[in-house]
């Protein structure tokens, strides 16, 4: 999905003879999806990428699952999620299916005695609070508030964070992260009416060389179990790789809002899109510009998807009561729309600072027992007056 790139150093031509000062090669991995068939990366290794000294016990991190099926609008304080030293260990799902995993992660710590790979779901991670460095196999991610650090699966990666007070959203998509098909042309550049374009899009950095072998700890994710791996070489000793397969950020600060004299629908505001779902960036933007406009949305109905709302900042217009790192959830079936009174307020408004992410799936998501306990049981009922 993003653009060809290469860090580092390659040979001039691939699967050819690359050595290092000793003279020993290189070790060559070609990094594919889909068979063979969609983007890949070319990494060269000071070792091979194969060497495994034991395999602890598994163990699942899988949701549980408390409310399989959903047919109420739904609220959770997101804020109040349990802070916890480790990243892992603070990641917590609350909204699930097959195609995606919604969860919030508060973590306190930066990785130091591990590794992790994500071999079943591409990551987003929308940062709402904290900065750091994601360290990956492909160089350094610094990240900072608004970031969608965009982690494609199988990508080894460490965070390291700046202080203690972290608050990310993370969405695992069990396909591909992509760009909106209609903002990208055949050859993938993204077009003119796009909301953002390759600039914004900032690949990894200072790719580090570790020359190590050791007994490295590398907790490998698949079918929601945790595979503790020790392997005999550094994850990050790559001294060069080219491809389009490889993580990035795209900052929600970039997204250029589209707005017109009229109320403007909700796939405006999308920034990505993945099998069965799509995420959105609602934005600081001017309002519509017709002399009679009605800026607050129409009441909606969602007849084939489940639509949440990550909230990050500002004043989010047609809602009361809204909380920074609130999760609404406003399921299949049920319309919702402006809260009592925010109408008539936003006509005659000229702009918004609202902030927020937005995942629509077009499959019911269920409720974690996490979940559950971050929620406000009566906001079903907030749109009586
Ligand atoms: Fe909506």
């Amino acid at each position: 999905m993003p653009h060809y790139f290469k860090l580092g150093q390659v040979p001039p031509k691939r699967h050819t003879v690359f050595r290092k000062p000793n003279g020993d090669l290189y070790a060559e991995q070609l990094i594919s999806t889909e068979g063979f068939s969609d983007v890949s990366t070319l990494a060269y290794h000071c070792y091979p990428p194969t060497m495994v000294k034991h395999i602890e016990e598994p163990y699942s991190v899988a949701p549980i699952v408390a409310n399989d099926k959903n047919m109420q609008h739904r609220s959770f304080k997101g804020f109040n999620v349990q802070a916890e030293d480790d990243y892992l260990d603070s990641r917590v799902p609350v909204l699930v299916n097959n195609d995606v995993y919604l969860s919030l992660a508060a973590p306190r710590k930066s990785m130091t005695d591990y590794f992790f790979k994500n071999s079943q779901a591409d990551e987003v991670i929308f940062i709402h609070k904290g900065s750091g460095v994601v360290k990956t196999i492909y160089g350094q991610l610094p990240f900072k508030y608004g970031d969608h650090v965009v982690i494609p699966r199988g990508t080894i990666y460490q965070v390291e964070l700046d202080q203690e007070d972290n608050r990310f959203f993370i969405i695992e998509s069990f396909s591909p992260i992509r760009y909106p098909k209609r903002y990208v042309n055949d050859m993938g550049q993204l077009l003119e009416h796009s909301p953002y374009c390759e600039r914004d899009i900032v690949p990894p950095s200072n790719l580090e060389t570790f020359d190590e072998k050791g007994d490295f700890k590398v907790l490998i994710k698949r079918d929601d179990m945790v595979y503790p791996y020790h392997m005999a070489t550094h994850p990050f000793d790559l001294v060069g790789w080219d491809g389009y397969h490889y993580p990035f950020i795209f900052s929600i600060h970039n997204f250029e809002p589209i707005t017109g004299r009229v109320h403007q629908p909700p796939p405006v505001h999308q920034s990505f899109e993945a099998h069965n779902f799509v995420i959105c960036a609602f934005v600081p933007r001017l309002y519509d510009y017709h002399p009679e406009s009605i800026p607050a949305p129409y009441n909606h109905s969602n007849v084939d998807s489940d639509e949440v709302l990550y909230y990050v900042d500002g004043d989010f217009m047609s809602r009361k009561s809204v909380e920074k790192g609130q999760i609404t959830l406003h399921p299949t079936g049920i319309p919702h729309g402006p809260h009592p009174g925010t109408v008539e307020k936003s006509i005659g408004a000229k702009e918004t600072q609202e902030l927020a992410v937005m995942v629509d799936t077009f499959k019911p998501l269920k409720i974690t027992e996490q979940a559950l306990k971050l929620e406000d049981r009566d906001y079903y009922k907030s749109w009586l007056k």
